[in-house]
């Protein structure tokens, strides 16, 4: 095979710092470049409020305004893309990007950072993703409060096999 250089973007949504940690990691260990989705009108994260707020969005399909930015994610090869869970589902941000987004044929890896249920978050992303190739998708229970070093570790290698499938 000739060995073209893949162009690869990690891109994400993080309210309280789990998922970025993850998204820093992965973009460290292979390269390439990052973009931290972020809400023009952001939900606090300490209190009770951001479930109520969050929560709803999800429930209402809520496209937030995001803040905007200049990567075009259209033009990478190859997109890690990370999101929180929220009510059983990925974060509005990302539903945002999947709509203002236009991906097809690319080789998508999905990473995801979860109290425990992650419900529907990597089903209904693939269902946003239809057209791409959805490579594969790991997740991470809060990984800021349990066994960080062990996450981080898990996301090196994953991130590592992911690539080395596509080259
Ligand atoms: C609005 C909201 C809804 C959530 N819903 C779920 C859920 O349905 N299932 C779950 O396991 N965790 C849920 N969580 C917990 C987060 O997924 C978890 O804390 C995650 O690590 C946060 O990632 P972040 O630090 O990148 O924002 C929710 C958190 C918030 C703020």
């Amino acid at each position: 095979m000739e060995d073209k250089k893949l162009s690869t973007l990690v891109v994400y949504y993080s309210l309280e710092g789990n998922t970025k940690m993850m998204a820093e990691t992965i973009s460290k260990e292979i390269g390439g470049d990052t973009l931290r989705l972020e809400t023009k009108k952001a939900i606090s994260p300490h209190g009770v409020m951001k479930f109520i707020r969050g929560g709803g969005q999800v429930i209402f399909k809520k496209e937030p305004e995001l803040v905007k930015y200049d990567i075009n994610p259209e033009d990478y090869d190859v997109l890690f893309i990370g999101t929180p869970t929220w009510a059983g589902n990925f974060a509005p941000a990302l539903r945002t990007f999947f709509s203002k987004t236009n991906l097809k044929d690319k080789k998508i890896a999905l990473f995801n950072c979860n109290g425990g249920q992650r419900g529907k978050t990597f089903e209904n992303m693939a269902k946003s993703l239809e057209g791409n190739e959805i490579l594969g998708g790991i997740e991470f229970d809060v990984p800021l409060r349990n066994d960080r070093e062990g996450n981080i570790k898990q996301a090196k290698i994953w991130s590592k096999e992911i690539i080395s499938k596509i080259k």
